[in-house]
């Protein structure tokens, strides 16, 4: 069992609603961890003003000012290294992140995806769900591989999807899930209660048999 806190450093692209959640369970105590690092890809993106609040070093690193896209990860790896960073979260980091970045990383990165994977990869997830009429969504934690939102399955959390939805209606659902699962995704492997076999994630916590969701109800 590890004493201190593990050092998280998130990836955003955007608002950072996940990124709060994140700072939110750590700052409560629910998650041994504790954000030590925001970077994002866009010098403005809200997420890096919510980091500022909380007094969290947060790093605007604009990928089109970089020569290549090694050039831009080197910058974004020297600051996660800068703050021991021991984990690497991406809330709605909208970068794909190069075979040499997810090595140095190997099986400490993760993801939130807003759909139940491997349906509904790619960044349309809740458009593609909705579009599709699926009865039920969701979102997935996993860890980061080389492909896209292909990596092992942490965590996932399942919405109903119903005949007034609109994709924005669905999509705060899926939201509101994401905030639970993926600072829980993150206390589990804080406490080395993951360990990845192949593409199976083994997680040490106590299961819930008796569960099985209709949507519509059976009656
Ligand atoms: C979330 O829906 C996440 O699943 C997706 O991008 C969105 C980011 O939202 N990858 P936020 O920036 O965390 O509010």
């Amino acid at each position: 069992m590890r004493t201190a806190p593990l050092r998280v450093g998130v990836l955003v692209s955007g608002g950072g609603s996940n990124l709060q959640s994140i700072i939110d369970a750590c700052q409560a105590g629910k998650v041994p961890a504790q954000v030590v690092a925001a970077v994002s890809n866009v010098e403005g993106a809200y997420g890096l003003e919510r980091a500022r609040k909380a007094g969290i070093p947060a790093y605007g690193v604009p990928h089109d000012g970089f020569a290549s896209r090694a050039a831009f990860e080197d910058r974004l790896l020297a600051i996660l290294r800068e703050h021991n960073v021991e984990l690497v979260c991406l809330a709605g980091f909208m970068r794909v992140l190069t075979p040499r970045f997810l090595s140095a990383y190997h099986g400490r990165i993760m993801n939130i995806h807003p759909a139940l994977l491997p349906s509904f990869p790619g960044t349309h997830g809740q458009h593609d769900a909705h579009a599709y009429g699926v009865r039920f969504s969701g979102c997935t934690v996993h860890f980061v591989d080389e492909g896209t939102d292909t990596g092992p399955i942490i965590i996932q959390a399942v919405v109903p999807a119903f005949d007034d939805d609109t994709e924005d209606s669905l999509a705060a659902r899926i939201l509101a899930q994401e905030h639970r699962i993926y600072p829980r995704a993150i206390q589990l492997f804080a406490e080395g209660r993951l360990r990845v076999e192949g593409r199976r994630v083994i997680v040490r916590a106590p299961r819930c048999e008796d569960v099985a969701l209709h949507n519509p109800p059976l009656d």
